[in-house]
């Protein structure tokens, strides 16, 4: 068992912590991304033997130069809007077009003609889009989403499979799928499933991908098998990470029994999350009806995740980082909502105005889901 000791000395952050503070001097709220640490996560999926395939879930962190870590480093990329799309091609700038899948869901009817007419390789996920504009999609390879009918997650709002889900082609459909994809003359190129995010067992990938398999046998073009990402990230210190080495075995399985399809992965939040922090400084702090406020310069306007999925992110005061945690503090932004909190219950060490205070693992679904919510500004994004 790693001890506290060994698993801090890990930790990007505590390397960096003089760097972090001088930048917390020049600004009152960032985030700081470690691009280091980006490369790192994608080497891990890079290096997985059963993956053929990894493409980047842009709307985990649309940072420029993330994108750009990420391409290096030859992972390709998920969008799912037009803007997405564009981001990706201003920062590669060359003809990036085969290295984008487009998914966009309940989309208008143009945004698929744009896409194919750009050249992009285009998801559709539900039946509507084949049997309304079925001349849109003739004679053009596409990937169909599929919902596997059921799905997994960190919170019930990011489970994006099974019947409460508005996403994918039921398997009831598949046959109704068939007919439809050949009145109007595509070839089904790909089959798609997304469970949900933030998902720490390695055998929901091997499930989905045995039911996409099956699926794909009812159309003869299908080369790829998208898995979708939602690859976990333990949210406490000492959790065991996601485990990587039992999902390339899964996966090898299903690659022994399909070999003729190409395995893809979508992560998103594994490839970030871990990569990000968000600093902030102290404003005040306040004892009310038994409870301990530390109250710092930014709030949920920068980060939703606590009060939107009840996301437990570790919080530190790094100008103290030495210091032993004696009180237990409710950490609070400025907005003015009860639900404005990043953690209830925290060990903390005494705090001073002007501490500068971290919140970690806030690479993915951080600095994308913000707002000027109150007019407060969004912090800053650098990257070092
Ligand atoms: N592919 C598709 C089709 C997706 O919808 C998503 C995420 C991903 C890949 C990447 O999933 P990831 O590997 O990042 O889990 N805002 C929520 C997460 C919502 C994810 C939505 N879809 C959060 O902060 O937890």
């Amino acid at each position: 068992m790693p001890s506290e000791r060994d698993i801090e000395k890990e930790l990007w952050w505590v390397h960096k912590r003089s760097e972090l503070l001088s930048l917390a001097d020049q600004h009152l709220n960032a985030y700081v991304y470690d691009l280091n640490t980006v490369a790192q996560k994608a080497g891990d999926i890079q290096s997985l033997g059963a993956v053929d395939r990894t493409l980047y879930a842009v709307k985990a962190n649309f940072n420029a130069d993330i994108i750009r870590t990420l391409a290096d480093a030859g992972v390709d990329f998920d969008c799912v809007s037009p803007g997405e799309v564009r981001m990706v091609r201003d920062v590669l700038s060359d003809d990036c077009e085969s290295r984008i899948l487009f998914t966009p869901n309940f989309a208008p009817r143009d945004e698929y003609e744009w896409a194919l007419r750009e050249g992009l390789r285009v998801t559709i996920d539900n039946l509507y889009p084949l049997k309304h504009w079925p001349e849109v999609f003739g004679d053009q390879e596409i990937f169909v989403r599929i919902d596997p009918d059921y799905g997994a997650g960190h919170h019930e709002h990011v489970i994006t499979a099974g019947v409460n889900s508005k996403f994918g082609v039921s398997i009831d459909e598949i046959d109704e799928l068939v007919t439809l994809v050949n009145s109007a003359g595509s070839r089904v190129v790909g089959i798609h499933a997304h469970s949900g995010s933030g998902i720490l067992e390695p055998q929901n990938w091997q499930s989905v991908a045995t039911v996409l398999a099956e699926v794909a046998g009812r159309f003869p073009d299908v080369r790829s098998l998208d898995l979708g990402g939602g690859i976990g990230v333990p949210d406490r210190r000492g959790v065991p990470g996601f485990d990587l080495a039992t999902l390339d075995e899964l996966l090898g399985k299903v690659k022994a029994e399909y070999p003729d399809y190409a395995l893809w992965l979508e992560p998103g939040r594994y490839l970030v999350s871990q990569a990000g922090v968000l600093i902030a400084h102290v404003t005040q702090t306040k004892e009310k009806g038994g409870h301990c406020y530390v109250g710092v310069s930014t709030g949920l306007n920068s980060l939703i995740r606590p009060a939107l999925y009840d996301a437990y992110h570790e919080i530190v005061n790094l100008t103290q980082l030495d210091v032993k945690a004696t009180e237990t503090v409710t950490v609070v932004g400025p907005i003015c909502e009860t639900g404005d909190r990043f953690g209830t219950e925290r060990a903390l060490p005494p705090s001073n105005e002007g501490d500068v205070v971290l919140i970690a693992n806030t690479g993915a679904y951080g600095y994308v889901m913000s707002s000027r919510y109150n007019l407060r500004d969004i912090p800053e994004e650098i990257t070092i």
